[in-house]
């Protein structure tokens, strides 16, 4: 035990002590090119540093411990069994309102004993300082630094406690202030990007009053009270995505990001880093500094996984982990993540039929199934139509800033029986294709029947032609005559112009339209890749 009282020229004191080297004679090594200067006869001369690097340390030991002896509040020294040895002068002003009178009280004692809530002996117990800390106690607040001392041996003997600065809510009121001003703006930004990600769509923008839609709405909002997985099921088109939004918006949740992933629109290749994400490392390049996946970018809200149904089987399995544990594991990594995701699923497929064909795992089907909400066609609730033209055309003539038109009522038998096997977004892009094809502000049924035609009904029209296709035409001459070209062009041109057609049944789905088009979702992605991307939504003025 080490106490300065006792054995003034013990370590600790011969270390810092600030009387021990200031009643010392000081020793300077003499350079030996320099003209000799001795400290003691001239103060006015800038004395050199001594030669070895010993004497330079113990040179900025001392004279860092004076600069903080002259500048901070008070110090304070303890030994290593925690008993103060040492205060200084300036620690004086702090002994009445810790209860004392007298520097005999305090020096000599246990410290937690004499300053409340003091972290002294953590530092000694573990040897690492706490440079800067906040100690709360019966004498106020203070900013306060605690140091470990070590002897040569680098064994701690002790430690040295600095009150920087006493009362530092009034004396460090500049910066706290900037402090508080920044806070503030990082909670403005903090909202300002809630308000952004807060879902565009609440109950109220699902249009429709029919039994169907009703019934719908009520199944969702009550769904929307819970964090139970929900299954929406209904053609595409049907207001899935939107009511996902919907649901999502009426959640405690709603204050927290809703992510969503369309899984058939992702190549399976990229899957799984999409959903569970990469861990740092994993790959080198692009990715080195790994990257959050779907499901922790959706943490603590809600996330949307469409086109279920095209899951490829071996990410099932790590998806249906993923919901019983919440918990995902990323790419690279063997560490688990805990998640608090609550999941909204929807398809337009047959799930039963994908699980009895071997293709949907079955207790993933049970596990996404706990509440189905089936969305009924457009065909099965024609009595919305009006509302739903209705709000589709102030939405597009608000979005286009074109004027808003009337639809005539010959025009509603057209649409009405019509199939809408692209249900909600078909009659959308029917109306947008419409509004650009004419400056009537009355929509008529001659104008809606050419809109109508199918890529199904080949005697008709095709819905689209591509630039690309309208300007080979037009290049050929008289119409009816078309120029002789190498068959692979040609055959190249009718391929993007099915895909095109296809892409504009289904609205943009790639997924349903590589099924229109009876080819696997790999060739759709082959050739949309050879041909260049098509157009969605295709450029308006057909
Ligand atoms: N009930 C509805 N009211 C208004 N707009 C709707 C409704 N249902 C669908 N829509 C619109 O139709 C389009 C397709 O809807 P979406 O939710 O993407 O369908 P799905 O996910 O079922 O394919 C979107 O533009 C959506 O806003
Ligand atoms: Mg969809």
């Amino acid at each position: 035990m080490l106490v300065v009282a006792d054995t003034p020229r013990g370590a600790l004191s011969r270390a810092v002590h600030p009387r021990w080297w200031g009643d010392r004679p000081r020793r300077y090594h003499r350079p030996v090119s320099m003209p000799t200067v001795s400290l003691q006869d001239d103060f006015t001369h800038v004395p050199d540093l001594p030669r070895d690097v010993r004497s330079v340390l113990e040179l900025a030991a001392r004279s860092m411990f004076q600069l903080f002896a002259d500048t901070v509040e008070g110090m304070m020294l303890v030994d290593r069994q925690g008993k103060v040895v040492w205060i200084s002068e300036g620690y004086k002003q702090f002994l009445p309102a810790l209860g004392f009178q007298d520097e005999s009280e305090f020096v000599g004692h246990a410290v937690e004993e004499v300053v409340p809530n003091t972290l002294m002996r953590e530092v000694i117990a573990t040897g690492r300082p706490i440079l800067v800390d906040l100690l709360t106690n019966k004498a106020g607040t203070f900013l306060v630094s605690r140091i470990p001392l070590r002897d040569d041996r680098g064994e701690v003997i002790g430690a040295l406690g600095m009150v920087l600065m006493a009362h530092p809510e009034s004396t460090m009121q500049p910066l706290m202030k900037k402090f508080a001003r920044l806070q503030r703006e990082l909670d403005d930004a903090r909202k300002q990007l809630a308000e952004q990600r807060r879902p565009k769509y609440t109950f109220a923008s699902f249009i429709g009053s029919s039994p169907q839609v009703m019934e719908v709405k009520r199944q969702a909002r009550r769904v929307a009270q819970t964090d139970s997985t929900v299954l929406l099921l209904g053609e595409t088109g049907t207001g899935k995505e939107l009511l996902a939004h919907a649901i999502h918006a009426a959640s405690s949740r709603a204050g927290r990001p809703f992510i969503g992933v369309n899984i058939a629109a992702i190549p399976e290749t990229l899957l799984e880093a999409e959903f569970f994400g990469v861990a740092p490392g994993a790959y080198t390049g692009a990715d080195r500094k790994g990257r959050d996946g779907k499901f922790k970018l959706a943490d603590g809200g809600t996330l949307f996984l469409d086109e279920i149904g095209d899951m490829p089987l071996a990410l099932q399995a790590k998806l249906l982990r993923a919901l019983q544990e919440q918990e995902i594991e990323p790419l690279g990594s063997n560490q688990v993540l805990k998640v608090d995701v609550r999941v909204i699923a929807a398809t337009s497929r047959d799930l039963p039929q994908l699980v009895a064909e071997g293709k949907f795992r079955e207790d993933l089907y049970y596990r996404l199934n706990v509440v189905p909400i089936r969305l009924p066609s457009l065909r099965e609730r024609l009595g919305d139509l009006e509302a739903l033209v209705e709000f589709l055309g102030e939405d597009i003539s608000r979005r286009s800033g074109m004027p808003h038109r009337d639809v005539a009522p010959d025009a509603f038998e057209v649409l009405r029986a019509h199939p809408w096997r692209g249900n909600i977004r078909e009659l959308r892009n029917v109306l947008e294709q419409v509004t650009m094809l004419t400056d009537d502000l009355r929509l008529e049924a001659r104008h809606f029947r050419r809109a109508l035609a199918t890529p199904e009904s080949p005697l008709q029209p095709p819905v689209e032609l591509s630039p690309a296709s309208a300007t080979a035409a037009e290049g050929a001459g008289a119409p009816g005559a078309p120029a002789v070209r190498p068959l692979g062009e040609a055959v190249a041109e009718v391929e993007r112009q099915a895909i095109q057609a296809a892409l504009n049944a289904t609205g943009g789905n790639k997924q349903a339209a590589a099924r229109l088009l009876k080819i696997s979702r790999a060739t759709l992605y082959e050739k949309l890749a050879q041909y260049g991307p098509v157009p969605w939504p295709p450029a308006g003025g057909r």
